[in-house]
């Protein structure tokens, strides 16, 4: 196959069309109007039904309910700097806490359906979580970002794997390179400023299910890290990469359990009948003084499920049976009242995670009288959860300290390069409203940078000829190495995507404190970790595309590859255990306020090929 190539001129170029990237377009294209500004959009799915909220959602965890007088945006910054354990981007909390209702109004406006409480308000889930009808959430929200930039400015089924930057200035973003995952097809996107809004990444580690189950995971199996990759390549500072998710799910179909937890009122109990979170109170001291706040840090809840686990207590059991026969009870088990009740708790599964409630049916679940396995997933990196992995970016000009502040709001330490969503490091619990109106923050930025920039950066056509090279080289491995074997699947000269991939899964479980380690690792395990990615590297280069279905998959597999080296990187610089329950660096096994309360950045130098680790202040904006 000889691709052709499409070259795209724009001014603001969004990745990704979730919903960071929807925020973005919908922001920038109202900027961009009065400035005849072209603003495209690049997706590898197709917007209606792509990203994390693709399946729907069943609530919007990130509203403060200011015209309510429910929270202030500095009660948002307190509670995600005690899950945090102490270390966030408060200047950044901030700015979306003070911003997202405003979001979540225009989604009610779009068309989306919210639970109400008979005063008209929305009905709560918990102090930050709202209740929606979210099957049709991501199509409503890209509706709006579609009619913002005109159906003909978003590039669909296109996997853009590369940023470029400037022929004469490295430090400044020149535009992206891409494929169609439809047909051979190379496309080339000129811009002035770039927003990487491609989602976090999952599949860096083993997960649970494995063989049939492959693919059955919590978050997004088709957010694959690209945000990170692109960025991490183009030499953009990363921040947070050591840390990663784990949450408790449902077993096996990975149903989220935030509702029953919060709205139910659920509790956790071991196979003998002992509440976790009570038998293990004692533990929480070790971690003070966040394990003394309120509520408990979502890695301290997962510490005391692992003690509990270690010693013998397992399995774990969400009581939904107990909770519901309460709730039932009190409505004096009034079958018009159980079956509303029910139908929400239902439907929390049908419009969210599909999977979950399959694996209820087919093993004889009814979760009103049978309690449910709950286990802790594997490690995802993202930024937009309990967790605050990605790109090290510049702070609003009214809030951000100036050791936080470079110019333009979410612009990353490459010029005309910003970031949102899960690409945003130091901002956790975001969740799809957050990430919503950080795209948009990034966007209206990113116009201003654009206005006082307008020439237009040089793109240099060695690069995206090599680029082109490199794209399709998994094709030209199959051709050379075809005949060495009788079956396509085990060849001595190549490598497929699926067996690269459960390679560097096995090496991240075993040496990155992945779930079948218990979540632990230490130095020498970690540098171990790194020479056996290191010769993974050299043999991924003979990995072999069948077609371009392959292809995207090979593509893939370096996005997570990256991601695993930075993640390794940092696990081995913070010599500490900061977030026990998401891992434990058992040569550190302590937290360490005096030497460890700072943020922990990367760099990787594109020309030389090195990382360089540093260490950045924690600067407290809100007391
Ligand atoms: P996404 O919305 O995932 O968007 C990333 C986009 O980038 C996708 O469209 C993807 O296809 C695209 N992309 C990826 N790689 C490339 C590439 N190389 N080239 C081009 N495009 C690319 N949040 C809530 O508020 N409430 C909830 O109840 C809730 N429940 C959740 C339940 C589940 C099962 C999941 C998976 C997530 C849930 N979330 C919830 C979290 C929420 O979905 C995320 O926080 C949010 O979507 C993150 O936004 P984002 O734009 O960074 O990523
Ligand atoms: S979701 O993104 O898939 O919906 P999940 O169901 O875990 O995630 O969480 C939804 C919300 O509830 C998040 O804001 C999360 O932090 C919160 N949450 C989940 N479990 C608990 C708990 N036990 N205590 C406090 N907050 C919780």
């Amino acid at each position: 196959m000889n691709p052709e190539t499409e070259v795209v001129d724009c001014d603001v170029l969004i990745l990704g069309g979730g919903m960071a990237g929807c925020g973005a377009a919908y922001e920038a294209g109202y900027w961009a109007k009065n400035k005849g500004l072209r603003v495209v959009l690049v997706e590898k799915g197709a917007i209606e039904r792509s990203g994390a909220v693709a399946m729907g959602l069943s609530a919007i965890n990130c509203y403060m309910g200011m015209k309510f007088g429910e929270n202030q945006p500095e009660d948002f910054v307190r509670y995600v700097r005690q899950d945090l354990m102490g270390l966030s981007r408060e200047d950044l909390v901030y700015d979306i806490a003070r911003n997202v209702d405003s979001t979540v109004h225009l989604l009610e406006e779009w068309g989306l359906p919210f639970f109400k409480t008979p005063e008209g308000r929305y009905k709560r889930e918990g102090r930050w979580q709202i209740m929606i009808h979210g099957e049709s959430y991501k199509p409503i929200v890209a509706e709006a970002a579609k009619k913002a930039v005109g159906e003909d400015n978003i590039y669909e089924r296109i996997f853009v794997s590369h940023l470029l930057t400037d022929a004469k200035d490295p430090g400044r973003i020149a535009g992206a390179v891409g494929f169609s995952v439809r047909e051979p097809k190379i496309y080339v996107f000129k811009a002035k400023a770039v927003i990487c809004a491609a989602g976090g990444a999952t599949g860096v580690f083993r997960p649970h299910a494995v063989g049939e189950g492959l693919g059955r995971i919590w978050y997004a199996p088709w957010n694959t890290g690209s945000v990170y990759k692109l960025m991490i390549t183009a030499g953009a500072e990363m921040s947070q990469f050591e840390h990663r998710l784990v949450v408790a799910r449902f077993k096996d179909g990975y149903g989220p359990v935030g509702m029953w937890f919060l709205l139910f009122k659920s509790v956790l109990k071991n196979a003998y009948g002992e509440l976790v979170e009570q038998k293990w109170a004692e533990l929480l001291k070790d971690w003070a003084p966040y394990g003394l706040g309120k509520p408990i840090p979502t890695p301290l809840r997962n510490h005391q499920m692992i003690q509990d686990y270690l010693a013998g207590r397992g399995p774990h059991y969400l009581r939904t049976d107990e909770a519901l026969q309460k709730i039932f009870a009190e409505v004096q088990n009034d079958p018009k009242k159980v079956r509303e009740i029910e139908s929400d708790a239902w439907e929390d599964f049908l419009d969210m995670t599909m999977s979950q409630a399959l694996v209820w049916a087919s093993e004889n679940i009814d979760p009103a009288k049978t309690p449910s396995e709950v286990v802790l997933t594997e490690p995802y990196l993202m930024g937009s959860h309990a967790s605050a992995t990605g790109a090290w970016v510049s702070g609003p000009e009214d809030v951000a300290p100036k050791e936080y502040f470079w110019g333009y709001n979410r612009m990353t330490t490459v010029r005309g390069l910003f970031a949102a969503g899960d690409g945003v490091s130091g901002s956790a619990h975001k969740f799809s409203s957050g990430s919503h109106v950080e795209g948009r923050l990034a966007a209206k930025a990113a116009v201003a940078y654009v206005h006082d920039n307008p020439d237009t950066p040089n793109v240099d056509p060695d690069r995206v000829q090599a680029l082109r090279q490199e794209l399709w080289r998994p094709f030209e491995v199959l051709e050379q190495s075809a005949g060495a074997s009788t079956k396509p699947d085990v060849n001595p000269n190549y490598v497929l995507p699926k067996q690269a991939l459960l390679r560097l899964q096995k090496i991240m479980d075993e040496y990155a404190a992945g779930q079948g380690a218990y979540y632990i690792t230490n130095e020498p395990t970690l540098l171990r970790g790194l020479e056996l990615l290191g010769q993974f590297k050299i043999d991924l280069q003979s990995m072999a595309a069948r077609d371009l279905h392959d292809l995207l998959r090979c593509w893939e597999v370096w996005d997570r590859v990256w991601c695993a080296e930075a993640h390794m990187q940092h696990l081995l610089y913070r010599q500490e255990t900061r977030w026990p329950g998401y891992y434990y660096r058992g040569d550190y096994p302590h937290i360490d306020e005096e030497n460890w309360k700072c943020f922990v950045n990367s760099r990787y130098d594109p020309a030389t090929g090195q990382w360089t680790m540093s260490k950045k202040p924690y600067i407290q904006v809100v007391p």
